[in-house]
């Protein structure tokens, strides 16, 4: 059987803490980063129990351009096989009336970290073969999404970008999946200042433990996309085929306050 050395990046909670669990249930040696370092170190201590033989965690600001280089460093060191890339938030309201620095820093942890850690990674990924990458999007990347503009669109660059290096990178060793999860109960909505929305979203949400059930499994069967739970395929699949103008209106009446 494969021994995984996993770097999680976002896991101090939520799907990226789920995606920690579900790796420790397969064994797999953990690095985990994010800002919040006791969150991380409860994670640890549950991974433990689910039955990771070694944890490390790192606490970074992975929106910090000067992060990058470290936690490739830190990974490399740790000689990991699978990349994680979870770590992302979305920031909802009128683009005009956000700031920009606040964009920006969204706009770095959501792809400029991404990708920097895959591409500082693959020669380390390749050396490890067989390797996994699994990046997180979301089903807000098939449509353009009214108050969620940046962040919607950051998601539809994960999963163009993911699904083209899938293809430069399969016959390398490296298998690179894009994880596209629908509403899921994490600390997202609060993050995202989409409290408004919270009801609606509950209604539809899965878990993170599902999320992270579904998405590793796809990771390990080199899938290049992975849509988990019924609802979330079926929009995946009837969102293309419907005019877009509709699509967007009805999604803006979705996030949009009452
Ligand atoms: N929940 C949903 O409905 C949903 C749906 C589709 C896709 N997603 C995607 O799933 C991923 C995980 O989100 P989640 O739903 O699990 O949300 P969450 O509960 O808010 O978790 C976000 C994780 O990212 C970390 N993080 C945030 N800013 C960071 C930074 N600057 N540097 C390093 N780590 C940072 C957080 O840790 P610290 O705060 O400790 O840094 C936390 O571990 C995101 O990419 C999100 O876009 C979520």
């Amino acid at each position: 059987m494969q021994k995984f050395k996993t770097l999680i990046t976002g896991a101090s909670q939520g799907i990226g803490a789920a995606l920690a669990y579900e790796m420790s249930k397969r064994g797999s040696e953990l690095f985990l980063v994010a800002r919040s370092r006791e969150k991380l170190e409860r994670v640890a201590d549950e991974c433990k129990k689910l039955g990771s033989p070694v944890v490390k965690v790192s606490s970074y600001d992975l929106s910090d351009a000067k992060s990058w280089d470290a936690v490739a460093s830190e990974a490399e060191a740790f000689d990991i096989n699978v990349l994680i890339n979870n770590a992302g938030y979305g920031l909802w309201g009128q683009f005009a009336e956000q700031g920009l620095d606040e964009l920006y820093q969204n706009m770095r942890l959501n792809m400029d970290a991404v990708v920097t850690l895959t591409h500082r990674l693959i020669p380390q990924l390749k050396r490890a073969q067989p390797s996994y990458v699994l990046n997180v999007s979301s089903t807000t990347a098939y449509q353009a999404l009214p108050t969620f503009a940046v962040y919607a669109a950051s998601k539809s660059f994960v999963l163009s970008w993911s699904r083209a290096i899938h293809h430069e990178l399969k016959r390398q060793g490296v298998s690179v999946t894009a994880l596209v999860p629908g509403a899921t109960d994490t600390g997202f909505i609060d993050r995202a200042g989409l409290q408004h929305a919270a009801e609606a979203a509950k209604k539809v949400s899965m878990s993170a433990e599902s999320v992270a059930r579904i998405g590793i499994d796809g990771m390990l069967r080199g899938r290049v996309e992975v849509v988990p739970g019924f609802i979330n395929k079926l929009s995946a699949h009837a969102i293309p085929l419907l005019p877009k103008q509709l699509i967007e209106k009805a999604a803006a009446s979705l996030y949009n306050k009452k």
